[in-house]
């Protein structure tokens, strides 16, 4: 299958980087003119340029702004005001206890993981609509089902992106406009994999065999990080024409971390 989005436009928020450079790059590749977005001007830059060298076929163009804040996303939709697929990808997440958490903190999460891709999809929807096709796609987490004692509000807020997803796919039933979520598991991205590289100066290779094998997977059937490449190419097909069926539907992409298998677990053949 080939996918050809020739013609059109898709926003990635947070893409200079990680998970949502992967799904800039994917998009680019099937012929999508991309828009590229981080708060740092060198990142946004960078990013950029590396793309428009691997897709010379497409335009990329960068917009510098803080999706975390009103401002922010006034000042991408200056930038861009329109268009046909929209993946609202930002994300923050830290290791915090529950009672060490101000409310700031609390409004911080809500402002860059909910409100983002509310601003934006209130934005960008109605010319969607009025064009009869548009894709809105919300990176979630896993963590968003099964809440991390130490991240409370990384997963209480992606949560609320599933509530929305659900929401907004009911609000544009009939358009030609689909909104969808991924719940990521563990990714083999640097911030996905940045506690083991960080705090235990481990390669990537040994950071994920650790996630896999002793950490966070130790229970599942099946243990798997999914690449960057797995997680753009779901987002390219929930972007594809082909994918018009598929609405309000949220898509598990973690190896499997979300069925409660015992470990070890042969499965049937
Ligand atoms: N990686 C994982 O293991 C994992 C697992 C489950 C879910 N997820 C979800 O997947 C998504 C992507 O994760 P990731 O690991 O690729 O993230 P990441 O590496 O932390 O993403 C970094 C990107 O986001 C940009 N960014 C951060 N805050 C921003 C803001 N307020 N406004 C605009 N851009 C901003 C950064 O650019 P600047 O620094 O220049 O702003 C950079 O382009 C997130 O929603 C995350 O919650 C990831």
């Amino acid at each position: 299958m080939e996918t050809d989005l020739s013609g059109k436009t898709a926003v990635i928020t947070g893409s200079t980087a990680g998970v949502g450079y992967k799904i800039a790059e994917f998009l680019a590749l099937a012929g999508a003119n991309v828009v590229i977005n981080g708060r740092k001007t060198l990142a946004v830059e960078g990013a950029v340029e590396r793309l428009a060298l691997a897709a010379p076929q497409v335009s990329v163009s960068g917009v510098v702004s803080d999706v975390g804040t009103a401002k922010g996303v006034d000042e991408l939709l200056a930038k861009q005001p329109r268009t046909d697929i929209l993946i609202n990808n930002v994300g923050i997440y830290e290791s915090e206890d529950f009672f060490d958490i101000s409310d700031e903190k609390w409004m911080h999460y809500f402002e860059v993981i909910v409100m983002s891709g509310i601003r934006l999809s209130r934005a960008y929807l109605p010319g969607m609509i009025s064009r009869y096709w548009g894709r809105v796609i919300f990176i979630s987490s896993e963590w968003a089902l099964n809440i991390p004692t130490h991240m409370i509000p990384y997963g209480l807020t992606k949560s609320a992106v599933l509530s929305l997803t659900q929401g907004l796919a009911n609000r544009v039933q009939a358009t030609g406009v689909t909104v969808n979520a991924i719940l990521l598991g563990p990714v083999q991205s640097v911030q996905g994999m940045a506690g083991g590289q960080k705090e235990l100066c481990l390669t990537m290779e040994e950071t994920v065999a650790l996630y896999e094998n002793e950490h966070h997977l130790s229970t599942l059937a099946f243990p798997h990080a999914a690449t960057t490449e797995e997680v753009a190419n779901t987002v390219l097909y929930l972007s594809s024409p082909l994918a018009q069926g598929n609405s309000g539907t949220l898509i598990h992409l973690d190896g499997s971390e979300h069925v409660t298998l015992p470990r070890g677990s042969a499965p049937p053949h």
